[in-house]
């Protein structure tokens, strides 16, 4: 797990976005999995800030998102697919037809997860998974105990995840119980992670899942077993790290630890 530690959420976004940037440069058809919340929107800015100026070019990325609330028509203000529409595919060259984001309203969720899975495997896999971590360490809509052997499936929401969430909801009681999460085991079968997390109120589970143990309890320390993975933090999500000064150290002399490994 390489931590690089970021002044402000400013630079988290765009030292994130020009992480994703660098991925789309070398496989142009790279398939990157994407994340909401509001961490991930400055990265999005820069992200079309890159493809407007610097011609970071879309139309052969495909994109799985993580989840999606059950309930939610594609249309709903409140959905994911409307985040993602809003934050992202609208303002880059994305093709239309290489998006996939879980749809809430299914009539029949078990086969539509199957169903989205499989839409995964076709696709090759996924390079470059972008996550956030929810304020119960969860990842995607992993909450505390999941298996991480899970795959995409219809998880029931945690209390604080409703209420973390409601900020967005008009009333704490619009916000959907349910939602479809890609897996845990979903997850690690990416072939690269880049978690971002950022404020204080992050700090905790951040500190917890990258030095604490490996626990279903805290779904983002599945990613200590993936043997690829970026964290981008800001000040305030890195503030209770106690190795701080390492990562520091590693980001800061990569070359001589490149060099040591023989890449
Ligand atoms: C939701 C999403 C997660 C996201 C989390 C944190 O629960 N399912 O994928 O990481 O919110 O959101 P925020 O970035 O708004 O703190």
């Amino acid at each position: 797990m390489e931590i690089i530690i970021a002044d402000d959420y400013e630079e988290m976004s765009a030292v994130s976005a020009s992480m994703i940037a660098r991925e789309i440069q070398r496989k142009h058809d790279l398939v990157l999995g994407l994340a909401t919340g509001d961490t991930p929107v400055g990265t999005y800015k820069h992200l079309v800030k890159l493809h407007q100026t610097e011609g970071i070019d879309f139309s052969k990325v495909t994109s799985f998102n993580l989840d999606e609330y059950v309930g939610l028509a594609p249309v709903h203000k409140n959905s994911y697919n409307y985040f993602m529409r809003e934050n992202l595919f609208k303002q880059v060259n994305i093709s239309p037809s290489k998006v996939f984001v879980p749809q809430g309203n299914t009539s029949d969720p078990e086969e539509y997860c199957a169903w989205y899975e499989q839409q995964i495997k076709l696709a090759g896999g996924i390079d470059l998974q972008v996550l956030g971590i929810g304020g119960d360490g969860h990842i995607a809509f992993n909450e505390p105990g999941s298996s991480f052997a899970s795959r995409t499936r219809v998880k029931a929401l945690f209390e604080q995840t409703i209420i973390d969430n409601s900020r967005f909801f008009e009333r704490a009681e619009d916000v959907p119980r349910f939602a479809i999460t890609m897996g845990i085991g979903t997850i690690l079968e990416s072939r690269k992670v880049l978690l971002i997390a950022s404020g204080e109120k992050k700090a905790d589970v951040v500190a917890q899942f990258i030095e604490g143990p490996v626990t279903s309890q805290i779904t983002a320390s599945a990613l200590q077993l993936h043997s690829y993975v970026n964290v981008v933090l800001d000040k305030g999500a890195a503030s209770k790290l106690k190795r701080k000064e390492y990562y520091n150290w590693v980001r800061d002399n990569k070359h001589l630890v490149q060099k040591q490994i023989g890449r």
